[in-house]
């Protein structure tokens, strides 16, 4: 039998033993609880209609989000997360012997399943800064480049680049290679925060240009699963669905995702956004008065060049994740969590680097 095997080394399956006794800030998801109006729906459907299928089409979430993204229902695929999507829309546009362009180092499952495809793989490093490298990427476009993947704000960095600079650099992509703009982490950023245009107004002008987008990082529904894609073209977006139709999102999840996108929620969810940025802005100050390097971050993660050697983390029951495991040899990528949480991140930073004598921390009192 010639089954395809995906190779999995790169995908970490020891974080999956942690146990809800860990505070997990290993894989970015939300420590804040679902906002009630959630809670409610997700019960509401489960209690009345769990025993009917899904709408295969999710075609009432697909409404609300056409109308809140300015764009028509056909334009959206729905899936169990958008790493689901991700892989069908590599599975679809990459066979050999087509290349794929991916940001090094970014989010594991590009390559992961690239190198199930036989596809070539071309990596464009990150800049210094931890932000992608347009320029570079562009360098790296051939007659046989299929699809580029823009992480964007990239993972494990959490460096973003602005609107702008992606509009300018898909004007430099030609037309027949595939752009996939994941935003995973867009909602964390300042510029959403600020209300700034998001990367859907681009669709009308790029016919290449495809955003994935999550409910499980800003709306922690990581759970649930629940992700999204959003196409230029309607008939690229069409094919992608096809691909997915068994692997629809279930009806708690297209229900719980409708609420999340209420006002009501809003409300809540804006203030969860307000206590990230803040909680960032100040780890990251005092993370830097320790005089350790961390990467600019629009994310709801923080890699810092500090590791566990005394795996002081393990024992304060802190999950986190080394970025040896994820291209960031010699840094630690640490989840934004509650502020108590975070005071105990640093709290067990400042000690490792008083007994190691590498610097001398004097407070973490800057709340
Ligand atoms: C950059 C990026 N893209 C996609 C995903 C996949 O998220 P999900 O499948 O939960 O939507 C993640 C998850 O960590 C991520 O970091």
């Amino acid at each position: 039998m010639r089954w395809n095997v995906m190779p999995e080394g790169s995908l970490d399956r020891g974080a999956l033993r942690l146990t809800g006794e860990f505070i997990r800030l290993h894989a970015n998801e939300s420590p804040f609880l679902l906002p009630d109006v959630v809670r409610a729906a997700v019960v509401e459907e489960l209690t009345w209609r769990g025993q009917y299928y899904p709408d295969p089409s999710g075609s009432s979430l697909k409404r609300v989000l056409a109308e809140r993204l300015g764009l028509a229902p056909d334009q959206i695929v729905l899936g169990s997360g958008s790493g689901d999507i991700i892989e069908h829309l590599i599975r679809g546009l990459t066979q050999a012997p087509y290349e794929m362009i991916i940001p090094e180092p970014s989010f594991p499952l590009y390559e992961a399943i690239a190198r199930t495809q036989s596809a070539v793989v071309r990596h464009v490093p990150l800049r210094s800064d931890g932000c992608l490298d347009l320029f570079g990427t562009l360098q790296a476009v051939n007659e046989g480049t299929s699809l580029i993947i823009l992480c964007n704000p990239n993972n494990p960095t959490g460096g973003y680049l602005p609107l702008s600079e992606i509009a300018a650099f898909l004007d430099e992509v030609p037309s027949e290679v595939a752009v996939l703009l994941d935003e995973a982490y867009w909602e964390m950023t300042d510029a959403y925060a600020k209300g700034q245009p998001g990367a859907e107004t681009l669709l009308a002008r790029y016919d290449n240009l495809l955003i994935s987008r999550t409910f499980s990082k800003y709306y922690g529904m990581a759970g649930m699963r629940l992700g999204y894609l959003l196409a230029a073209n309607a008939a690229v977006a069409q094919a992608v669905q096809r691909r997915m139709s068994r692997a629809m999102p279930n009806r708690l999840a297209l229900k719980g995702a409708e609420a999340a996108l209420s006002s009501a929620a809003e409300v809540a969810y804006r203030e969860y956004g307000a206590i990230i940025r803040r909680e960032r802005e100040l780890m990251v100050r005092e993370m830097t008065a320790w005089n350790l390097s961390v990467y600019p971050t629009q994310t709801n993660f923080i890699s810092v060049a500090w590791q566990d050697h005394s795996h002081a983390m393990d024992s304060a029951h802190i999950a986190i994740r080394s970025g040896q495991t994820m291209g960031l040899p010699g840094f630690s990528r640490i989840t934004i969590g509650t502020p108590e949480q975070n005071d105990q991140v640093l709290r067990v930073i400042k000690n490792s680097l008083v007994t190691t004598n590498l610097s001398a921390p004097s407070t973490i009192d800057a709340r």
